[in-house]
């Protein structure tokens, strides 16, 4: 395995200059604020290898579909998380010559993402072909305080020679997608100005006209002392900047301190937008950097109070479960309930940015968790407010009645166009009914059920009655022609998850109707009005549930994967060369099918989701069976399996299951950081340490902990916030230490009662 950074409890430090890593260390790099996120790019120019990324959240491109074969049903457009304004930009001339590294000689290269504070550092020293060596430091952050500001101190000092520096701090809309389906750009301009010292930037989308504007303000530091300069301006198409060239002494340090904002128009409205970019420009540009970093810092040390994870005797590991802490909480806070959480998050184009299943079947326990309940809640919201859009969904495809969320999606529309994943993937609406029950059994906010709840679950579980048909050869309800989590088989019949999570939603909807039948029945009569809830539907759902068709292998007590399975030659994935690893690169997608190898969680992660109602000898048999089968060419399978394996007492197994995904961007597991950071399974990552070795749940409206610690760390901690109490949970291999700051709580501690009043600790 290559290390590329350098192991560092709180900061990811890359020491040297790697020409060719430097994407995947862009993508590590990146820093944001769930608003907008930029790639660990360069500032100044560079020529070599490296994918430019800024990205504002929820400004997205639909890109006209390109398809081999058009299939009726298929979604119009793909949506593209669209690469905006390059705002960091900042071109450095040293006697005329740009400065771009990849042409110089480097050394003492270091850029360091301190995550404790939120920022990103960079330094080196380049000598260019001229021989005029120069030293380069800079500092920049996105804010999470004034979310529409970014701030960038650059400092260059001429080492060997005395001469003439310019620099050209700019604005740059003329940008473009690496995954343009057609090679178009997706902005026009629509207006901008310069000024000495100042800049403004405004670009619209060529559809659905999302506004951008950008303002830039700068001072410039000779050895800290501010300069008064008179700099020349640059107006170029979708392009302004400035140039200002300084004399500098030897060993004189030249400082350029740039400020930015980012104003959009979902926000604001159109004719606003430079009015509230200049206002909050002016707002950073007189606390000035030092105070707008020290925020920062004080604002992440708030975060850190209730989401860090503290683990003794593994460097590595301390890292990387920070690391991903640390990319979670930069990609999505809960401000914005139009927001979700994409799979790479602000690190990369790769899936568009858009959202899938991963939001409620991984990333919801970890806000749940760390964050105000309101957080999680908003995730479930955007899911409520696309309802009608699943319900049109449903109805394009053919279907009756009932919502079918889409699988992959910016707006509620649907836009991915594989008809194996787009129209079989069908399991994603089991996962989004499951959020639902998490969520409430989380933090017992019981009204979610009539306030939104109920909505979404009568509409998927009416897409389910539609979606099943009853085979009287079989004298059982069927679902074929599917895809289940498992993208290594298309067009199965009877997948286990899916038949599983199916019924599981109808019968959640018939409890929750019947909650709140007897509960709140002035609100529900409303709601079966509103809803047309029918007696006959609820009878239905109660026959499919009982006279559902599960898969079984009946010798080895397992559920199948899907029907047939058994059929397919048997290899474990131990015994196959390693050559053949991974499948999806080394194989052919015929090959693939055929073989019994299974991508991601499937019936594991149906008995992960519904572990309260399984017996442990009944998950075993199928971990056994299913684990040694599974490539977990999805970075969002291991966190599963390493779960299970923790509940099952394997303890190897769990932690060597955890650390494929722990530190799977940051030593480039899976050979593909450079497209950007698997934020969603980052989720999977906190999820294996706090439900798998921590052993938390929650049954019964009750808190349970029953952790084990493996046996290569001395010590660790997490923080959960669990309804009103904030508890700190230590496990070492004497003890388990529980400390509260919230309000007094009731737990089960390796089933045994405590309870543990506000302020309090106990000790296990
Ligand atoms: C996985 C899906 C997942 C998607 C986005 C795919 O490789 O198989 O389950 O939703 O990536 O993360």
């Amino acid at each position: 395995m290559e290390r590329f950074f350098k192991v560092d409890p709180w900061n990811i430090i890359e020491e040297g200059f790697n020409r060719e890593s430097n994407e995947i260390a862009e993508s590590i790099f990146s820093i944001g604020n769930g608003y907008m996120g930029q790639r660990g790019n360069f500032e100044e120019s560079y020529s070599g290898k490296s994918l430019q990324g800024s990205y504002m959240a929820g400004i997205y491109y639909p890109d006209k579909t390109r398809v081999g074969w058009w299939k009726n049903g298929y979604p119009e457009y793909f949506a593209k998380v669209l690469n905006s304004t390059n705002w960091i930009g900042m071109e450095i001339k040293i006697d005329g010559d740009i400065l771009d590294i990849s042409k110089c000689e480097v050394r003492d290269f270091k850029r360091i993402l301190n995550m404790k504070e939120g920022y990103l550092y960079r330094s080196f020293t380049a000598r260019p072909q001229n021989g005029k060596e120069v030293k380069v430091e800079s500092k920049r952050f996105v804010s999470i305080v004034n979310k529409e500001i970014g701030a960038i101190s650059y400092t260059i000092t001429p080492v060997n020679f005395s001469g003439a520096i310019s620099i050209s701090p700019y604005l740059d809309g003329d940008i473009e997608n690496k995954d343009s389906n057609y090679d178009e750009k997706f902005w026009d301009e629509v207006s901008k100005k310069a000024v000495s010292g100042e800049a403004s930037l405004t670009i619209k989308t060529k559809k659905l006209d999302f506004y951008l504007c950008s303002s830039v303000k700068y001072d410039i530091f000779k050895d800290n002392v501010k300069l008064r300069y008179e700099a020349e301006k640059v107006e170029k198409e979708k392009f302004v900047g400035n140039i200002v060239t300084l004399k500098a002494g030897e060993n004189e340090e030249i400082t350029i301190v740039k400020y930015v904002s980012n104003v959009t128009s979902r926000d604001f409205k159109v004719e606003e937008l430079n009015a509230v970019g200049k206002e909050l420009l002016e707002r950073a540009y007189a606390k000035g950097f030092d105070k707008l970093i020290n925020e920062q810092a004080a604002a992440w040390e708030e975060k850190w109070k209730q989401s860090d994870i503290i683990i003794e005797g593994d460097t590595a590991a301390q890292q990387a479960i920070r690391f991903n802490i640390f990319q979670l909480n930069q990609t999505y806070t809960g401000e914005d309930d139009r927001l979700n959480i994409g799979p790479k998050g602000f690190t990369g184009e790769k899936y568009g940015g858009s959202t899938y299943w991963d939001t409620e079947a991984y990333c919801i326990p970890f806000y749940l968790a760390t964050a105000d309940e309101k957080i999680a809640k908003n995730l479930l919201i955007y899911r409520y407010k696309q309802l009608d859009k699943a319900k049109e969904n449903a109805r394009n495809l053919g279907y009756k009645k009932g919502a079918l969320y889409p699988m992959v999606t910016m707006n509620g529309e649907e836009c991915h166009n594989e008809w194996e994943i787009t129209f079989e993937e069908i399991h994603r609406n089991g996962a989004i009914a499951y959020a639902i029950y998490n969520y409430v059994n989380y933090t017992g906010d019981k009204a979610y059920l009539s306030e939104y709840g109920l909505d979404v679950l009568v509409e998927i579980s009416r897409f389910w009655e539609e979606r099943v048909n009853f085979s009287e050869a079989k004298n059982k309800y069927v679902m074929l022609g599917v895809t289940g989590p498992n993208e290594y088989e298309n067009n199965v019949n009877n997948n286990w998850y899916t038949n599983r999570i199916a019924c599981w939603t109808m019968e959640y909807t018939i409890e929750v109707i019947d909650y709140l039948k007897n509960n709140e029945p002035d609100k529900y009569r409303k709601l079966a009005t509103k809803l047309g809830i029918q007696q006959e539907e609820i009878e239905k759902w109660q026959d499919i549930i009982k006279n559902m068709y599960y898969p079984v292998e009946e010798k080895l007590g397992i559920f199948l994967q899907q029907e047939g399975y058994m059929d397919k030659e048997q290899i474990l994935v131990k015994d196959l060369d390693k050559e053949n690893l991974p499948l999806n690169q080394k194989w052919s997608w015929d090959r693939i099918l055929r073989s019994c190898f299974i991508k991601q969680a499937d019936a594991l992660q149906g008995l992960y989701f519904l572990q309260h109602k399984y017996d442990l000898a009944t998950i075993e048999r199928n971990f056994d069976f299913y684990e040694p089968r599974t490539v977990h060419e999805s970075s969002l399978s291991p966190c599963i399996h390493a779960i299970l394996a923790s509940k099952l007492g394997k303890k190897d197994k769990a932690y060597e299951l955890y650390l494929r995904t722990s530190r799977l961007d940051l030593d480039n597991y899976n050979n593909d950081t450079e497209d950007g950071c698997h934020i969603t399974s980052m989720a999977g990552t906190w999820l294996s340490i706090v439900e798998g070795f921590g052993g938390v749940k929650v049954i019964n409206g009750k808190l349970t902990v029953s952790p084990f610690i493996p046996q290569q760390w001395k010590a660790f901690s997490f923080k959960i916030t669990f309804r009103d109490s904030l508890l700190n949970i230590n496990i070492t291999n004497e003890n388990i230490i529980i400390t509260n700051e919230g309000k007094e709580i009731d737990l089960l501690v390796k089933d045994k009662d405590y309870t543990v009043k506000e302020g309090d600790k106990i000790s296990v």
